[in-house]
């Protein structure tokens, strides 16, 4: 408040005029030279003066004083603290915005030095304002801190400036004082933001992310922070709990437990994460947190554990995930809506980081899945690609194979040919030869040309040429079986392969055994004549090639295929003679079954015979 001074009755200016006016009036008055009228009005005029200088003194003195009360109005009317104080630093005035910053009032104040509101590490900073005062320089606005009267330290601006006379000397300073903290406070919250977001960019882990935001918010907006989450089985479990004094976590935790996991407390954390509302605890008194039944309580020193509180939760887009309870102790920090803000804001930042992780983390298993697949979907792509390289190999080796056979069959055909010419020529030719000299040698005794020859000796004769043609009749016989088994037509299949095992054995001296239970059974031609030739190679073979002793035979019917399996005791027959594309025998019996949708299986070993199956599908 500005002070009201006593004004001085006249101002000086006007006592200087009275006096000298009062000198020329008593001259005036007292001179001899002047006549009586003469003297009178000029004494008449000194008075008139004396009159008219106190009426204007008067007049300026009223307005003077409107001015000062109108000035002392403005200033405390002002938001800011305005001060004004002598240059030995003594205030002379403190208006009501310097009331309502520091809680003095003017009476208070007004008299004592200022360096009552300077906080005993800026007494330097007197020193430097006074020296600057002195060289008559002024201050621009300067962030610093004063102290108010109940010790609150208080960030603020000031601007000086210096109060001089009419004659230009500096007599004073007035300083307007303005209350920084929330500006200093929001540019703090915008650089510590800033510096979470840093933070929670560094990390796609959301543990670290989590722990990082208690790191963060301590010591700069809590002496304690803790991190809760939300599990799966929707029990609530701590993260992290980041005390200023590492030595106090523990204790930190003790309180946890016994005053702030009662999910009735509205201000704890599973009250916090079912409602989402975030929380600002009532300031503590110790009794409140301290109930008298628990005589334990009592032994933790809970006001310099617990001074203000508060919980905000952790809001993905989907769920409310966890919690982040922000705890002031010794810091002596008390909480209000701004630090709310702040940390629900440093809430919201962390719970996108959290979710960014978690995307982050969703798109990379999702890739690595696609890789996955990509990668079996390539391998089976590349077996396939395999497999049917190895079939076109197979198919161009079974072409191959069939070319092979074909070539073989032409020559074997043309062979066979040769082979019943020559038979023709050789046997039935020879015998029809000698035939025809016996019948001509008859002819010439009928014609009695030739010297007579006894009767016995002629039906000798007849006898031999009637035995030649016997012999033909054989050898005609045994071509046409040969290219024909007319005893698959006379006997049907069971007994044609029961004969041929008998021939077999009548001519190689291999003992022979046939059995089947089939008794009437009946195949077309073609396939009699497949199964019968398959038995006829097999046999072949066992000549050749098994050096047995024994062959056992078995024809059998299962599932509506015809099954004949010829076993030989020999030498047995090796994967590799098996698959030999070089030969054909075994090619052709295979071919020949083929042909009916059936097949024919060697199986052997060498040293334990060879066993031939054949399978060709019965008529249905
Ligand atoms: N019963 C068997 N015991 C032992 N080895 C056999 C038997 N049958 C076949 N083999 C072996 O299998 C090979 C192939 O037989 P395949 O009948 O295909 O040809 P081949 O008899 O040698 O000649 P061809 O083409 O004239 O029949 C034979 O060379 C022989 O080594
Ligand atoms: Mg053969």
């Amino acid at each position: 408040m500005i002070p009201g001074k006593r004004m001085p009755l006249l101002t000086l200016n006007t006592v200087l005029g009275l006096i000298l006016l009062s000198v020329v009036a008593i001259g005036i008055f007292f001179l001899p030279p002047l006549d009586g009228g003469v003297r009178l009005a000029a004494f008449g005029l000194s008075v008139l003066l004396v009159i008219v200088l106190v009426l204007r003194d008067r007049t300026e003195r009223r307005k003077s004083a409107e001015d000062v009360a109108r000035l002392a109005a403005i200033v405390n009317s002002a938001e800011d603290a305005i001060i004004t104080k002598t240059l030995d630093g003594t205030i002379q005035t403190w208006n009501r915005g310097a009331e309502r910053l520091f809680g003095y009032s003017a009476d208070e104040v007004v008299g004592q030095s200022v360096q009552i509101i300077y906080p005993p590490e800026r007494r330097d900073e007197f020193e430097q304002i006074l020296a600057r005062v002195k060289r008559g320089e002024a201050a621009g606005p300067v962030d610093t801190i004063r102290v108010a009267k109940d010790g609150r330290r208080i960030d603020v601006s000031i601007s000086e400036n210096l109060i001089r006379d009419a004659h230009g000397r500096t007599i004073g300073v007035s300083k307007i004082v303005r209350d920084a903290t929330e500006r200093k406070r929001a540019e703090q919250a915008a650089h510590f933001l800033a510096e979470v977001s840093e933070v929670l960019a560094s990390s796609l882990d959301y543990e670290t992310t989590l722990a990082s935001i208690a790191r963060l918010a301590v010591p700069r907006i809590a002496d304690w922070c803790a991190v809760h989450v939300k599990m799966e089985d929707g029990t609530i479990q701590q993260l992290v709990l980041t005390h200023v004094d590492p030595a106090q976590v523990e204790l930190a935790r003790e309180l946890q437990r016994r005053y702030l996991e009662d999910p009735k407390v509205p201000y704890s954390v599973s009250n916090v994460i079912r409602t989402g509302k975030p929380e600002l605890a009532p300031p503590f008194a110790d009794e409140s947190i301290a109930p008298a039944h628990d005589a334990k309580a009592l032994t933790i020193p809970l006001d310099s554990q617990l001074k203000a509180l508060m919980v905000v939760p952790l809001i993905a887009p989907a769920e409310i995930f966890g919690a982040i309870m922000f705890v002031s102790a010794g810091s002596g920090r008390h909480y209000g809506p701004a630090d709310l803000a702040l940390a629900q804001d440093l809430a919201h930042r962390a719970a996108l980081a959290v979710d960014n992780a978690r995307l982050y983390h969703k798109a990379q298993s999702l890739n690595e899945e696609l890789d996955l697949r990509v990668a079996q979907r390539t391998l089976e792509l590349a077996n396939s690609n395999r497999e049917l390289a190895t079939e076109i190999a197979e198919h161009q080796g079974a072409n191959e194979q069939l070319r092979l056979l074909a070539a073989h069959l032409l020559s074997a055909r043309e062979e066979e040919r040769i082979a019943i010419a020559r038979e023709i020529h050789d046997e039935i030719g020879t015998l029809m030869t000698a035939i025809k000299m016996d019948l001509a040698f008859l002819n010439k005794q009928m014609n009695g040309s030739g010297p007579p020859k006894p009767p016995e000796i002629l039906r000798e004769e007849i006898n031999a040429t009637m035995k030649l043609v016997d012999d033909a009749i054989r050898t005609v016989h045994e071509i046409a079986l040969e290219l024909r088994p007319a005893v698959l037509d006379h006997l049907g299949l069971r007994a044609a392969l029961e004969w041929q095992l008998q021939e077999f054995q009548a001519r190689t001296n291999i003992e022979c055994r046939f059995q089947s239970d089939l008794d009437v059974f009946h195949l077309d031609a073609e396939r009699s004549t497949a199964v019968f030739r398959i038995l006829q190679e097999t046999l072949t073979n066992v000549a050749r090639h098994a050096h047995a002793t024994r062959v056992e035979a078995n024809l059998r019917e299962q599932d509506h295929h015809l099954i004949l399996e010829v076993r030989d005791n020999g030498q047995g027959i090796s994967a590799e003679q098996i698959a030999n594309t070089q030969r054909f025998g075994l090619l052709g019996m295979q071919e020949r079954a083929h042909i009916f949708g059936g097949d024919v299986v060697i199986r052997g070993a060498p040293g334990q015979g060879t066993t031939v199956t054949v399978r060709i599908p019965t008529l249905s």
